[in-house]
């Protein structure tokens, strides 16, 4: 069993090199992918216990990470509170019907994302029965959730949800409420089933002022954490360069950081937590002698650090060349 991660996780890594993942790993950019969604919908991958294994164990088998993300959405437990979701070719997740006041609210009361759900956790035992490397479990978090079922889909500034926050806080209170506990109940039972590490995406956490984001992202990330049976908990959201000491504060595990930042000095603020990041993806776009000297040089900053775990500092790109990738994970377990 490679236990890199876990090692990472309790800044126990006195290894010479850090474990690697990436965000959104296994996907578009991956040919063997491709050929699975001309067989199936994304949504249909999704929904099928054997097929979520086999889609999470790609990039372990093609790229040799270090850790397995578990192949699902954080948009599915929507369905668990009403929506209908789907995914439109080059558009994006479409939420129907959107949430537009506190009465739509009322309605979501005494919900679960079980068992609706179900064959995410049976997903998790078939990988746990063939995996050799720890396995990440996931949920978005509640502000971030709430967005896409009040907006109906991925937009630029969130501003119908920016609006009701700020026009009537307490119903948007109770919304994030709500997910909040599902999505613990949810996270127990993907724990149960035997997931090394949970991660929570707060991805549009970086549209909210500083105030509302410790209010409406953080609060709810820890109500979360709260609830959570024992397990290393990661915290990332989009803006993290700028909110990551209200993450940190929260005392999770670890912190996942976007590229803004200079991981090194957010280290010597932050001299205890784990690190996650925070490569640009763009750069896995450019030629592969530059992907070279970019993961060299994050490799080179964060040296010796017993709890830093390379990532991106978001999702990898759709147009990402495999080929960088290879050499990406090549660098890294060359590392010495
Ligand atoms: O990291 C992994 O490999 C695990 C799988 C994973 C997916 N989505 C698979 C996916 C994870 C962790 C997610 C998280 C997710 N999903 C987030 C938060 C993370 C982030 O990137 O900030 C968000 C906001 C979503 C919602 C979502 N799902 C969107 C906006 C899209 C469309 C993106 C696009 O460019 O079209 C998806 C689709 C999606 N989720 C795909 C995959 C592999 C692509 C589906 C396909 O067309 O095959």
């Amino acid at each position: 069993m490679n236990n890199l991660l876990l090692k990472a996780l309790k800044a126990e890594n006195f290894g010479k090199r850090p474990p690697v993942w990436l965000m959104r790993q296994a996907g578009r950019y991956m040919a063997s992918y491709q050929k699975l969604r001309e067989k199936h919908s994304f949504l249909g991958l999704c929904r099928e216990p054997e097929l979520i294994a086999e889609v999470t164990e790609l990039p372990i088998k093609e790229f040799g990470f270090d850790a397995a993300i578990l192949f699902s959405d954080i948009l599915l437990i929507t369905e668990a509170l009403g929506a209908h979701l789907h995914f439109e070719e080059g558009k994006g997740p479409i939420l129907q019907p959107t949430l537009e006041s506190g009465a739509d609210v009322e309605k979501l009361y005494g919900r679960s994302a079980m068992p609706l759900l179900s064959h995410v956790v049976d997903g998790v035992r078939l990988l746990k029965e063939r995996l050799d490397v720890p396995l990440i479990g996931f949920a978005g978090a509640p502000f971030t959730v709430a967005s896409y079922m009040i907006e109906g889909k991925s937009t630029r500034d969130f501003a119908k949800t920016k609006k009701w926050m700020f026009n009537d806080p307490k119903s948007f209170h109770e919304l994030l409420t709500i997910i909040a506990d599902m999505t613990a109940d949810y996270l127990n039972h993907l724990i149960d089933a035997g997931c090394d590490a949970i991660q929570l995406f707060d991805s549009w956490a970086h549209v909210l002022p500083a105030k509302q984001c410790e209010e409406f992202s953080f609060y709810y990330m820890r109500r979360i954490q709260l609830k959570l049976k024992s397990c290393p908990l990661i915290l990332f959201c989009r803006g993290s360069s700028i909110f990551y000491e209200g993450l940190a504060a929260l005392s999770p595990q670890g912190i996942g950081l976007d590229w803004q930042c200079d991981i090194a000095a957010v280290r010597k603020k932050l001299p205890q937590i784990v690190l996650q990041g925070n490569l640009d993806p763009d750069i896995l776009l450019a030629d592969s002698h530059v992907v070279e000297k970019e993961v060299k040089s994050l490799l080179e900053k964060m040296r010796g650090d017993p709890a830093f775990i390379f990532n991106l500092g978001h999702g990898i790109l759709p147009t990402t060349p495999e080929k960088n990738v290879k050499t990406l994970v090549r660098c890294i377990h060359e590392f010495a």
